[in-house]
């Protein structure tokens, strides 16, 4: 995450300077991922002069295109009125495109041939970035013939990188040999795994309002914290990917990466700088702490769940069942909540309490710290409104920060109440029309790791995730579906947190 000294009170894109020279080698150049994320991240970037003017795209895939065929695909992936301005003509000149099979070994020598002779017309000094926006069997076989074609070593001078999309691996297991086949070709420090949560502001934003404030600090911690809990909900079903979903299910799909990521930002300790790898080894230190559930505490701690039909808004939805590419009889969850622990001085005793699912009954992703009550009563005649300290930090959609606490209301009778000091990022520093993905592009070209996943992360989240899988799997669910879409999940997700006579913060 590249750091301004000042406040740029506009976008924060624009408070950097332009990357050096590189080539950027797009492998799935027509896929989903490309057309919804990374084109318009990338064009977001010429707008904001962030790309090197030696720049240049070679995007890679099945399809049989023309160069002028795929940079008419490029622009029906933006905006109609993106299209036929100066930075769309600067954009366009530098997008080109190579057939390719990605198990292909000849396919890498015409790959190298062709950067080649890019190298000559857009001059990008041999910088190669290459981005895996591939399906995840392809990830080894393309870095391992990267290697073998020479495209992966770096010298004089000269950088090769590798963004690597998620899922990273389906379990601990086969993301350690993942891990193993990568790190066989590249160097730890030429792996990007992305992870686009950490693209996100809001997600950004909660180191520095841990570490950039001195009040908040002193109280983060078991004697003043009751418990954390991490909501992500999405109104959104599987759209049409049920193809993957379905082999996937929630908590492969968002725990081991997204949702632990949220996690160890939340519950890391300070790191010594902003270096890469200081940041990275505190959040991998959290994720180690996490007690992974054992066998009866799966049964006790973890719910899952999957949407019947139901209703969101005014619009009647299909069961997940009934989706496009799902079996009929699927057991896959779209819902997942756990209870987890932290075994160490900061946080033993005080609950993380994670719930995620799809057809839920409002898009939206937020953390919610609870304060643990004043340890005396004072007011205890004042007639109440029930209050408590929470400080909820907003990600999606609004992303902001609020804070509640308990006030005199005002009148002749004490009577306390509830009021909110809030936040809202697009009031202070106006609408953030980003993908996230521009973030995170850009600091790989800079070669800053910061928001990306080390191998020992992304292992620390599976390690989380594997014993349940494993339980789930011994013991398929027999109720589903068991939550309605347009609802907040099973019933046994509330009964969770009342176990614990606490509940989720209701989201209106
Ligand atoms: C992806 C998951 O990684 O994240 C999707 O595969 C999910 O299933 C998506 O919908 C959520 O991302 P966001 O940015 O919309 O919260």
């Amino acid at each position: 995450m590249a750091t301004a000294a000042t406040i740029d009170q506009g976008t924060p894109l624009h408070a950097g300077t332009a990357a050096g020279p590189c080539a950027m080698v797009l492998f799935g150049a027509s896929g989903d991922l490309t057309k919804r994320k990374l084109i318009p991240a990338l064009f977001n970037l010429v707008k904001a002069s962030l790309l090197p003017k030696n720049f240049v795209i070679l995007g890679v895939a099945f399809d049989q295109l023309s160069e002028e065929d795929f940079r008419a695909q490029v622009s029906s992936f933006l905006p109609a009125e993106d299209r036929g301005t100066e930075a769309w003509n600067w954009f366009q000149q530098r997008l080109c495109y190579q057939v390719g099979s990605f198990g292909d070994a000849g396919m890498y020598t015409s790959l190298g041939t062709r950067l080649a002779e890019l190298e000559a017309q857009f001059h990008p000094e041999g910088n190669y970035l290459f981005y895996l926006a591939t399906a995840p069997k392809f990830f080894a076989p393309i870095v391992e013939q990267l290697g073998a074609a020479g495209l992966s070593r770096q010298e004089k001078g000269r950088w090769r990188r590798v963004i690597i999309e998620k899922p990273f691996g389906t379990d601990l297991e086969s993301a350690k040999a993942l891990n193993r086949q990568i790190k066989a070709v590249l160097a730890e420090e030429q792996i990007y795994r992305i992870d686009h949560y950490l693209g996100k502001e809001t997600v950004q934003n909660i180191m520095v309002f841990r570490f950039d404030n001195a009040i908040f600090e002193p109280i983060w911690n078991r004697r003043y914290i009751d418990h954390v809990q991490i909501t992500n909900a999405e109104t959104v079903g599987v759209e049409q990917r049920g193809g993957y979903f379905d082999t996937a299910g929630t908590l492969r799909d968002m725990v081991p990466n997204h949702v632990m990521q949220l996690l160890s930002l939340i519950a890391m300790e300070s790191p010594v700088s902003f270096h890469a790898d200081a940041v990275r080894s505190e959040q991998a230190k959290v994720l180690h702490a996490l007690q992974p559930l054992v066998a009866e505490e799966v049964l006790q701690e973890a719910v899952r769940g999957q949407y019947g039909e139901g209703k969101l808004g005014d619009e009647q939805v299909p069961a997940y069942r009934a989706e496009p590419g799902v079996s009929p009889e699927s057991r896959t969850e779209t819902f997942v909540a756990m209870k987890l622990r932290i075994e160490n001085w900061r946080w033993v005793g005080v609950p993380f309490y994670l719930r995620s699912g799809k057809r839920l009954a409002k898009r939206h992703t937020e953390i919610t710290v609870q304060f643990k009550k004043t340890p005396f009563v004072l007011f205890r005649n004042a007639p109440v409104q029930k209050h408590s300290n929470q400080l909820v930090i907003q990600i999606q959609p609004v992303e902001g920060i609020s804070l509640s606490f308990g006030a005199k209301i005002p009148g002749p009778i004490l009577r306390v109440g509830s009021v909110d000091m809030s936040f809202e990022y697009s009031r202070y520093f106006g609408a953030d029309a980003y993908t996230g993905y521009e973030v995170l592009l850009y600091d790989c070209m800079i070669g800053d790791a910061t928001l990306f996943q080390r191998a020992d992360m992304v292992e620390g989240g599976w390690t989380i995730v594997d014993p349940v899988l494993d339980v789930w799997k011994a013991l398929p669910p027999t109720r589903f579906p068991n939550y309605a879409a347009g609802s907040w999940g099973p019933k046994a997700a509330d009964e969770l947190l009342q176990r614990d006579a606490r509940e989720w913060r209701k989201i209106l």
